[in-house]
């Protein structure tokens, strides 16, 4: 009974594909995944060789810029993140209005919106100079920002940066120094902290992804559409799954631990428990990430003084579920999220820090998406059809005959 004369797209058709599942909306030389194969690469170098080689700046450099960067481009380009670390200082009395509980998320994507406010000379996404502008200052500015709502979220004063530290290494000190005791780095947490920025680096159209480039598709300045993808990952299906991991075991442990039981509760769906941290839409063999997480686990949480005693019940449940034909016959493999709660509880981040952590690591992709799509001339604004389905045409009815 629809009049469908208005869905005649411009090829004659419109198709329906809820989330996009088998609709590509961009052209991208920037991240290649095939899911199949569990294969990663960031502008045709494999996620492994990029993990064990290179640095979360380097791979910034190169998602944005399409190369690996010399030792003087390198050295240039980290020079200028160094100088821009500061948030303009009225942007302090913005962030103390926020209530002390608020979520740091909230806080990064209003702190992020807000340098549109205070940086209004770089927000022409047509002017090159503008564009270079505003990449640094964001990739610089956001560590700050989020050091400081972790800060606020425990009652501190924020620590100032100090950019004779490399990037990774001054936000974990603006995170857990306070201004009356020296802070000291521990390489081996910066190491791994820059690491797991590396495998969260890009993830080609995802969720928050996809929602940078639809916002910018408007030609809106880069601080509003990545304050629209920090929002975008703050949803528990994007950007929660790690803390969900986290919550699952310790609710495995607080039952005793039998895990045998939980993998059967899973398997009969009757109250709609999944294991978290399992599964993917796009890799149906196993996450090339999980297995460097894996590892990475391993040596954080070895170091602690006390050793966390979910990491074990992981590794427990992760081989059991591997063994399990349930989960063999649907292909579910552990995902990047399976170990990377328990990497950041290791460190000291509190739960809902784990979130603004994934944004930290996914900022360079953001850019470099954002920067492509608004380079590239066959860029139209995002504007999905739809089917409609509501009431055909009807007549207005005054209020007193409804
Ligand atoms: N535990 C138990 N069963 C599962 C799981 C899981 N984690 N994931 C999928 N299944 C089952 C489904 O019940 C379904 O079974 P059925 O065929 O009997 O109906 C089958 O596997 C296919 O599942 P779908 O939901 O269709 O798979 P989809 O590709 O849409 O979902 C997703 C992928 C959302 C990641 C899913 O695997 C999931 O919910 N995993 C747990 C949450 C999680 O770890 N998310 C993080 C993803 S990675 C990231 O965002 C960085």
């Amino acid at each position: 009974g629809y009049d469908v004369s208005g869905l005649l797209g411009k090829t004659g058709h419109v198709t329906l594909d809820v989330g996009f599942v088998n609709t590509a909306a961009c052209e991208s030389a920037i991240t290649y995944i095939d899911g199949d194969a569990g294969i990663l690469r960031y502008r045709g170098y494999p996620i492994e060789q990029l993990a064990e080689k290179s640095t979360f700046i380097e791979v910034s450099y190169l998602l944005i810029y399409g190369e690996l960067p010399t030792a003087r481009q390198l050295s240039e380009f980290s020079g200028r993140l160094r100088i821009h670390t500061l948030v303009h200082e009225e942007m302090r009395r913005f962030f103390d209005g926020f209530p002390r509980d608020a979520h740091p998320m909230a806080v990064l994507s209003s702190g992020v919106s807000a340098l549109s406010t205070f940086y209004q000379d770089s927000l022409d996404p047509f002017d090159d100079d503008h564009v270079e502008a505003s990449t640094v200052r964001l990739l610089a500015k956001v560590p700050t920002i989020a050091a400081y709502a972790y800060k606020k979220s425990i009652g501190m004063p924020p620590m100032y940066p100090d950019n004779s530290l490399d990037y990774v290494e001054n936000f974990l000190r603006m995170t857990f120094g306070m201004p009356t005791t020296p802070y000291e780095v521990d390489p081996e947490i910066a190491r791994v902290l820059d690491l797991l920025f590396i495998l969260h680096a890009d993830h080609e159209q995802n969720c928050s992804t996809s929602t940078v480039r639809m916002v910018g598709s408007s030609h809106a300045n880069l601080f509003a559409s990545v304050s629209a993808g920090v929002n975008a990952l703050f949803g528990p299906l994007h950007g929660g799954a790690n803390s969900a991991v986290l919550r699952m075991l310790s609710g495995i442990r607080a039952d005793g631990g039998d895990i045998p039981a939980f993998v059967r509760r899973v398997k009969d769906k009757a109250d709609g428990v999944r294991l978290m941290g399992f599964g993917h839409r796009v890799y149906k063999n196993y996450d090339p990430r999980a297995a460097l997480v894996k590892e990475a686990a391993r040596r954080v949480i070895d170091r602690m003084e006390r050793p966390d005693p979910l990491l074990d019940l992981a590794m427990q449940l992760e081989e059991i579920a591997l063994a399990d034909d349930y989960f063999i016959e649907r292909r579910l493999y552990p995902n990047v999220d399976f170990y990377t709660g328990l990497i950041y509880k290791a460190m000291g981040f509190p739960t809902p820090m784990f979130t603004v952590l994934f944004a930290l690591g996914r900022l360079p992709g953001w850019i470099a998406q954002w920067r492509e799509m608004i380079a590239d001339p066959a860029t139209k604004i995002g504007r999905p059809r739809q089917i409609y389905t509501g009431a055909t045409s009807r007549d207005y009815l005054p209020v007193d005959r409804r």
